[in-house]
């Protein structure tokens, strides 16, 4: 509970919010959540939750008695002091990030007025939380409305071990009051916690997103050498990941970063810079890697199979990473439309994504099993690394297809099992196998 035993208010069930929401319920607050899609909000009140995450559903089942939803600003005021802010921030058409659901949120909770703690959770350019502040005194709240910056760090699939387990909590508050009345919201919770100013705080929040970034596009960089000289990239990230300066995480070499928050957050932080007057340029070449990383898989296919008109390419996965339905921002999109692009013909399958038409995948044909969509195929490109890929039954797979070669997008796959399968293998960076040192283009 927060002051005087209210609850917390959250506004935006997104997969943040509601994680936010149902883990500060864990925690043993009650939390009213605020969502304007009032069909989210219903099917939230019958227990159906609109998102996939794992353990999600079962801890609003286990948190039920303290969380309510709503559609009602008004109601939501009646009950909360302290507010926090976590609707998305997508990009605009410059790149900038879209701030108009966040400030629309702001305008709605100061039009009504009263003293509020906002909290922000969505991920806002370094500066929205002064100019909040300014917007909010110029409609005469000085003093009525604070503000405190708290980004999230959570992982899509991984949320929930991310928000009661974190690596740490960042807080951003001008005033130290308000830094601890949300330092206390996560009583139970034990971590480091990073006391500090808001733009601070906002910036802690960009720099690690662009830095795992960075890392993802260097390691791919690395793997791409490695194709050109011989050497294998997965010992290279493990003898790297030994030395503790570097560590272990994020150095998996593959088809690039995808999903909600990594092109996203990168892309903003570079024109931030830009609007600053600094031309960024190690992000530049970031986000061109990782573009370029999608596309070379192309080329791969073009090194092992020649041209691919009328070839048929089958691809497992399609979400931007296992354990999610996200498919925001997933090289599967890019690489489908090119392959598509090239002649060829594409089916798919993924864990939670149902068969059929798909507005992201228009002229794919998306299999209710993998071994329907490798039926016939002269190549599979593993996309996305979900575990029952792993388990898949290769030998019968190889009996199937047209061609038995697999292009392991993400490294993920046993190149023992598939040779013993009698597959062709190629991964990303991960040594000749026999093939001449031809450079892969970027299809
Ligand atoms: C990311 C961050 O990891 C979270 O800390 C952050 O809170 C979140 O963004 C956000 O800003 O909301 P998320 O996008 O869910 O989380 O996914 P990650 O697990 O970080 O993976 C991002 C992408 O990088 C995936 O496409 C994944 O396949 C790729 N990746 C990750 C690699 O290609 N190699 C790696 O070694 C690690």
């Amino acid at each position: 509970m927060t002051e005087g035993g209210a609850p917390i208010g959250v506004v935006g069930t997104g997969y943040v919010g509601l994680v936010t929401a149902v883990c500060f319920a864990h925690l043993g607050h009650h939390v009213v959540c605020m969502d304007v899609d009032a069909a989210k909000v219903e099917s939230l009140r019958r227990g159906a939750v609109p998102i996939y995450e794992p353990g999600l559903d079962k801890l609003i089942e286990d948190n039920a008695v303290r969380l309510s939803f709503t559609t009602s600003y008004d109601e939501l005021l009646a009950a909360c002091h302290t507010l926090y802010i976590a609707v998305d921030t997508p990009p605009t058409l410059a790149g900038d990030a879209d701030l108009s659901r966040v400030l629309n949120a702001t305008h709605q909770i100061a039009q009504r007025g009263g003293r509020r703690l906002l909290v922000m959770k969505s991920t806002v350019p370094v500066g929205t939380g002064e100019r909040i502040v300014a917007d909010l005194e110029a409609a005469g709240l000085k003093g009525e409305v604070t503000y405190v910056s708290n980004p999230e760090f959570l992982r899509e699939g991984a949320a929930i071990q991310d928000f009661l387990e974190p690596d740490r909590i960042v807080i951003g508050s001008s005033t130290v009051e308000d830094g601890d009345a949300v330092e206390e919201l996560y009583r139970g919770i034990d971590t480091m916690v990073v006391r500090t100013n808001v733009p601070t705080a906002e910036m802690i929040k960009y720099a690690s997103n662009a830095f795992l970034a960075t890392k993802i596009s260097f390691i791919n960089e690395i793997a791409n050498v490695c194709e050109q000289v011989g050497a294998d990239v997965r010992t290279v990230a493990h003898g790297m990941g030994l030395d503790h300066r570097i560590g272990p995480h994020f150095l998996q070499a593959g088809i690039g970063y995808g999903g909600s928050c990594f092109p996203k957050d990168v892309q903003a932080l570079k024109q931030l810079a830009g609007n600053s007057g600094y031309h960024f340029q190690l992000l530049t070449a970031v986000l061109e890697v990782n573009h370029l990383q999608k596309r070379r898989m192309v080329g791969k296919l073009k090194r092992h199979l020649g041209q691919l008109r009328d070839k048929h390419v089958a691809l497992l996965g399609l979400t931007f990473k296992p354990n999610t339905d996200d498919l925001r921002e997933a090289s599967s999109i890019v690489l489908a439309a090119r392959l598509l692009g090239e002649g060829a013909t594409v089916s798919a399958y993924d864990p939670v994504i149902a068969p059929g038409d798909h507005a992201l995948f228009p002229g794919v044909t998306l299999c209710a099993d993998a071994m329907e969509a490798l039926r016939g195929a002269d190549a599979v490109v593993l996309v996305t690394e979900w575990a029952e890929f792993a388990r898949l039954d290769w030998p019968a797979a190889r009996e199937l297809m047209r061609r038995p070669f697999v292009l392991d997008g993400r490294n993920f796959l046993d190149p023992e099992t598939l040779a013993a399968a009698g597959f062709e293998y190629d991964g990303v960076g991960t040594g000749d196998l026999g093939l001449a040192r031809a450079p892969v283009a970027n299809g």
